[in-house]
């Protein structure tokens, strides 16, 4: 009997209706059918696209990946095809494929903000990831994600160009998360999401057999990279900043950072996320996010619950 019982597995963020709450995280999907070789990207809730900015950016030099035991250290500074080929060439792939996408944009100001945003408002664009996290970039992002004042400015002057689904990214490298949350929130962003990769530096010394010379650097070789964090060691981070946030908003949350499993996504909607990412885990499980989509369906017909609405407040953890 239950077998006939049609799952609900959808979430709306703002005017955005997703058929299930996963979807993948910016900068590790490429921007439209990228991953078609491994799954069936019209499975999931949504893809967000790589960060997009007014023009075409080269990124940061080599080397900018460092594979770290739990996580990625990366610097890649934004490198991507701009918005003007992004919409002559990827977004036909995502309308003719029916893939429900979310463009990520950055700016290094306001200005270029508020353009691209036209952009997305007269082409249609159904939902905007604004990106003030990035910590990767010489100017813009993380700049404007820090400060209430500039937020406030940026996110209002957005919204006033842009009416469809608005959601305002955040990073955790802040000093009082709440307030920010609360910021995006009053001028008027749908949704937030959070976090971005955090601040992070990986060195090496290797020291040569003849041990360290009295003129230092001789006999020792530096490697370093500074960059973003992301992937399982992080997970702790976001959680407890998606769970700071939840008790001072009341937009929709969607959470991500570390998530790599099922039980990540439960723990990410009991401390307050309506809906997750997955980001770094695609690199070395392809095609994790619809596999955590089928899990959903076969916990929740294992659970008895007929709609996600209902588990997810099953799972919230009581403030
Ligand atoms: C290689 C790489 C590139 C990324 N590029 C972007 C980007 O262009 N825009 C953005 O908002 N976030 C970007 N991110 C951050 C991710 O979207 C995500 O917020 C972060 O990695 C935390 O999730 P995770 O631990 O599941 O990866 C990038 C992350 C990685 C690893």
């Amino acid at each position: 009997m239950s077998n006939l019982i049609k799952l609900d597995t959808s979430v709306n963020i703002s005017k955005l209706k997703l058929k299930n709450p996963v979807l993948t995280a910016s900068g590790t999907f490429g921007y439209a059918n990228e991953y078609d070789d491994f799954m069936n990207v019209g499975n999931i809730g949504a893809i967000v696209t790589k960060g997009i900015t007014l023009n075409p950016r080269t990124g940061n030099p080599q080397p900018r990946i460092k594979e770290l035991k739990n996580g990625l250290i990366n610097s890649i500074g934004l490198e991507n095809i701009g918005i003007h080929n992004f919409i002559e060439k990827k977004l036909p792939v995502l309308r003719e494929n029916n893939i429900n996408f979310i463009i990520n944009i950055a700016g290094e100001s306001i200005k270029e903000y508020v353009e691209l945003a036209k952009i997305c408002q007269s082409n249609n664009i159904e939902a905007v990831e604004l990106n003030l996290s990035c910590p990767n970039v010489k100017s813009g992002c993380l700049e404007f994600g820090k400060d209430e004042e500039t937020l406030y400015k940026l996110v209002s002057e957005v919204r006033n160009c842009f009416n469809n689904t608005l959601i305002v990214k955040l990073s955790s490298n802040v000093s009082f998360p709440e307030k920010i949350a609360k910021t995006a929130e009053n001028a008027g962003a749908d949704a937030i999401s959070a976090i971005n990769t955090v601040k992070a530096m990986h060195v090496e010394v290797k020291i040569a057999a003849s041990g360290l010379s009295p003129a230092r650097n001789d006999n020792a070789i530096f490697e370093y990279i500074k960059g973003g964090l992301s992937g399982s060691c992080i997970k702790p981070l976001a959680l407890n900043f998606i769970y700071e946030i939840r008790q001072h908003v009341s937009i929709p949350i969607i959470g991500m950072g570390g998530i790599s499993c099922f039980q990540d996504m439960l723990e990410f909607f009991a401390v307050g996320a309506d809906a997750i990412q997955v980001g770094t885990a695609n690199f070395t499980h392809p095609d994790l996010s619809e596999a955590l989509v089928s899990e959903l369906n076969n916990f929740m017909k294992q659970q008895n619950y007929e709609s996600l609405a209902e588990l997810v407040k099953d799972l919230r953890y009581e403030y």
